[in-house]
């Protein structure tokens, strides 16, 4: 019997296809949030971003936040066209990206031009796909695509939790924390059931936790008590380099990486690669 040529070519083609496959979704998409303010998100994408870049990962970061502060934090001009301007269609995202001081590490910038997303967009049809869409041009360039979300659970976020494939949650250890943390668990759930089917909880980091205070241990208690796993052992202590290192524009691997806060995010860079 002659030899059937045409299943060994189906065969071969399902081999590439499936080694196409595994390297896009390799990327790992990871958006910081929590409607909170001042919680971390900005601290922990610049940081630990930095060291996964320092693990010679080729991590993209994107301010998602008008305030610009991811912009400020990598030493990043946010007078280049950004994230606003690719979200807008006035620039191919690919054209916004910069690079920073740490090799590896790349940004896209932000400024408060990006509050104008939610009324040009307030009609648009798949509104919650903008930013989807725009990494989906660019995401198979990368190891690591993060997302850093402004402190609501507006269209930006919901863009942030839509383009994403794993979230972390940066938590503050005090009493409010909690209660945050369910709206938001909740908000995640919806749009991994209506929107986002691949969106997973990678997990949720400490921040600024001091070791001497009773309610920090009991928040860290409480939260791993529900969540178990999904908890980073990893914990960021508080730790002035860390606010200090942003008016640098230098992650703290950088800045100064023998204090506390750059071994926390070191050590949760690490946790990182073994989950994602
Ligand atoms: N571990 C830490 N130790 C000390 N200061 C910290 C630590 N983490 C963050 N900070 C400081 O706390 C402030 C808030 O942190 P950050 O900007 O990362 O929070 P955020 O959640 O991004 O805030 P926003 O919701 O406004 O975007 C900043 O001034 C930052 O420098
Ligand atoms: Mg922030």
């Amino acid at each position: 019997m002659l030899y059937d040529w045409s299943r060994e070519y189906t065969k071969r083609a399902d081999t590439l296809k499936q080694i196409y496959y595994n390297h896009v979704m390799s990327v790992k998409k990871i958006v910081f949030a929590n409607q909170k303010g001042g919680v971390g998100k900005t601290t922990s994408t610049a940081n630990l971003g930095a060291y996964l870049a320092e693990f010679g990962q080729k991590v993209l970061l994107i301010d998602l936040d008008p305030q610009g502060n991811l912009t400020s934090a990598v030493g990043i001009d946010d007078e280049i066209p950004g994230i606003y301007e690719a979200l807008s269609g006035k620039i191919e995202i690919k054209k916004t990206i910069q690079s920073t001081s740490v090799e590896g590490l790349y940004a896209i910038g932000s400024n408060i031009n990006l509050t104008g997303i939610n009324v040009e967009l307030v009609d648009a049809y798949r509104r919650e796909f903008y930013l989807d869409k725009q990494l989906k041009r660019l995401e198979d360039e990368w190891d690591y695509i993060f997302i850093d979300c402004p402190p609501s659970l507006g269209l930006l976020t919901l863009n942030g939790l839509v383009a994403a494939n794993y979230s972390i949650i940066p938590l503050q250890c005090e009493y409010f924390a909690l209660e945050g943390l369910s709206m938001l668990v909740r908000t995640i759930m919806s749009v991994k059931k209506q929107l986002n089917p691949d969106l997973e909880i990678m997990g949720i980091v400490f921040t600024m936790y001091d070791q001497r205070t009773r309610l920090a241990k009991d928040v860290v208690q409480d939260v791993s008590d529900y969540f178990a796993d999904k908890v980073f052992n990893s914990l960021i202590p508080r730790n002035v380099r860390l606010s200090e290192a942003p008016s640098h524009g230098l992650p703290i691997n950088l800045y100064d990486p023998f204090c506390s806060g750059a071994k926390g995010y070191l050590e949760l860079a690490k946790e990182v690669l073994k989950r994602g």
